[in-house]
């Protein structure tokens, strides 16, 4: 990765990075630069980023279909086997790149690891894929006519990714995308860009060729609006926000889109739960990630009657979680201002619309960071704002409900679906919650964040548009399918009129 020092005020000099297109390192058409800062301490500068323009986005998409041509002819298993490089160079380095993710986002360390382990593992499993890309065969209703099915890349895919997974979710999509056999171009999250080059380098150590992934840093409403946009590009997959999301399908055109958005998720806990359990999975859902998480678990639906105990132990915990840097305490900051204003906003809607204030609620200000308290509502009715609305931040509304009915109608009573839990020891209320709660991902008697690698990963409803990343779903998202008939008869045969003509 080129860089150069930057001067940045008295005594202070930060690296500056450029973006990679066509396999080379190289500044924006734009001569703009932004700045990425330690979510837990702003004077810590990361280093200068491009400021990306639509120009650099072209030269971006060329690069990716030249290479196209070549990617696409190496056999899936050989693709597979450079995948296989990544995870092992990855391994190698987990430690600092885990450490470099809590430095730009903020999460704790041991989160910071498993992002790069998720990398780890979907590099392993897609590396694997290669090795299989099934098709399916079918018989014929024809006789001496063989019928099957075969996988094929889209060509060059734009893909938008945010800051929270800031390895693990571009690892998701560019694997996927890898051993289909597309090319890319990577618009990673402003708050996240080194991440995202240190990644891309390490794509390249491994022998990806140059140009198959490209990477063009800078504001989505530049970078990521013109790839949207681009005519040879030809899916775009996005992970971010709802609005965004309705406006990445309101400009594809007619593209493949993938859209992985927000969440409201709940974990509804029944009287008949281990409750010292459901309590460590609440704790773990709604603020391991400082609660910046589409999975995170932003409600929590419990039986009247043990909302008291619930409270009670979960009170006991919230004050053990220790706000600071991530390198050394177990609750980070927030993203970046923007992200704390958010959380200030909701916690005065909860105020206003009469929820009770059970724990935190303030901004941390004896810090130099963006830290707020972890926040506990309770006496949340389910059509206030702060039971609706993604906060994406370390607020958990605190719900009642008289039995499971009830709560799997409040549970469902959103305009998301990405994930949902279940504390119960009763096998009945358990399937009854699978076969009716409305989200892309249940648990039962585990919270609602820790999606692994090979299974898919999505929502219903207003979090998706019906997309599923990772597993074997994550290989339909980037390939498409074309259907084969070989007919060895030696004469024609005519479907729907052979078999059933009329004697
Ligand atoms: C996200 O929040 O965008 O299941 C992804 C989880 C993680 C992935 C979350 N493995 O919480």
């Amino acid at each position: 990765m080129h860089v150069s020092l930057f001067f940045l005020s008295r005594g202070v000099f930060v690296q500056s990075y450029k973006q990679y297109i066509n396999g080379k390192w190289v500044n924006s058409s734009s001569k703009k630069t932004f700045t990425s800062k330690n979510p837990a301490n702003p004077k810590d500068v990361l280093g200068i980023f491009q400021e990306g323009s639509s120009s650099d986005v072209a030269l971006a998409v060329a690069a990716a279909q030249k290479a196209f041509a070549q990617w696409r002819e190496i056999p899936a298993p050989r693709r597979g086997d450079i995948l296989l490089r990544v995870a092992t160079l990855l391994r190698a380095e987990k430690k600092k790149l885990g450490a470099l993710v809590t430095r730009e986002m903020g999460k704790q360390y041991i989160e910071g690891l498993a992002d790069i382990q998720e990398a780890i593992d979907v590099a392993e499993y897609m590396g694997s894929e290669g090795r299989r890309f099934f098709g399916s065969t079918t018989p014929s209703e024809l006789p001496q006519k063989f019928c099957m099915t075969v996988r094929r890349p889209l060509g060059v895919v734009g893909l938008i990714t945010p800051w929270n997974f800031p390895i693990a979710i571009p690892a998701w999509k560019i694997m996927a995308a890898l051993i289909c056999g597309n090319t890319c171009v990577l618009k990673p999250s402003s708050d996240t860009p080194l991440c995202a080059l240190t990644y891309v380098q390490l794509l390249e150590k491994a022998g990806i060729p140059q140009g198959v992934v490209n990477v063009v840093t800078g504001d989505g409403s530049v970078v990521g609006d013109a790839l949207v946009a681009h005519p040879h590009v030809r899916a775009i997959s996005f992970t971010g926000s709802k609005d965004v999301g309705a406006h990445v399908l309101a400009h594809a055109g007619i593209k493949k889109v993938g859209l992985e958005l927000g969440g409201k998720n709940a974990i509804i806990i029944m009287d008949d739960a281990d409750l010292p359990l459901a309590v460590e999975g609440v704790l773990w859902g709604a603020f391991g990630t400082t609660g910046q998480r589409c999975t995170a678990a932003s409600r929590v639906i419990v039986h009247k009657k043990v909302q008291k105990q619930f409270e009670h132990l979960l009170l006991k915990q919230v004050r053990g979680l220790q706000a600071g840097d991530g390198m050394r305490c177990n609750f980070g900051p927030l993203v970046n201002q923007a992200a704390l204003e958010k959380t200030e906003k909701y916690v005065a809607i909860g105020l206003q619309e009469g929820a009770t204030l059970l724990f935190g609620g303030k901004r941390i200000s004896n810090k130099q960071g963006y830290f707020h308290e972890p926040t506990l509502f309770t006496r949340v009715h389910p059509s206030m704002r702060i039971a609706q609305e993604e906060i994406f931040g370390p607020v958990l509304s605190i719900l009642t409900c008289t039995d499971l009915a009830d709560a799997i109608c409040i549970a469902n009573n959103i305009e998301y679906g990405l994930s949902s839990a279940l504390y119960t020891q009763n096998i009945r209320n358990a399937f009854l919650a699978i076969e009716h709660l409305d989200a892309g991902i249940t648990y039962i008697n585990s919270s609602t964040i820790g999606a692994e690698v090979h299974l898919p990963f999505g929502g219903v409803k207003k979090t998706g548009n019906g997309t599923r990343e990772a597993g074997i779903l994550g290989i339909d998202e980037f390939s498409e399918v074309k259907t084969v008939y070989i007919d060895y008869s030696g004469k024609l045969q005519k479907a729907q009129i052979d078999t059933f003509v009329q004697k």
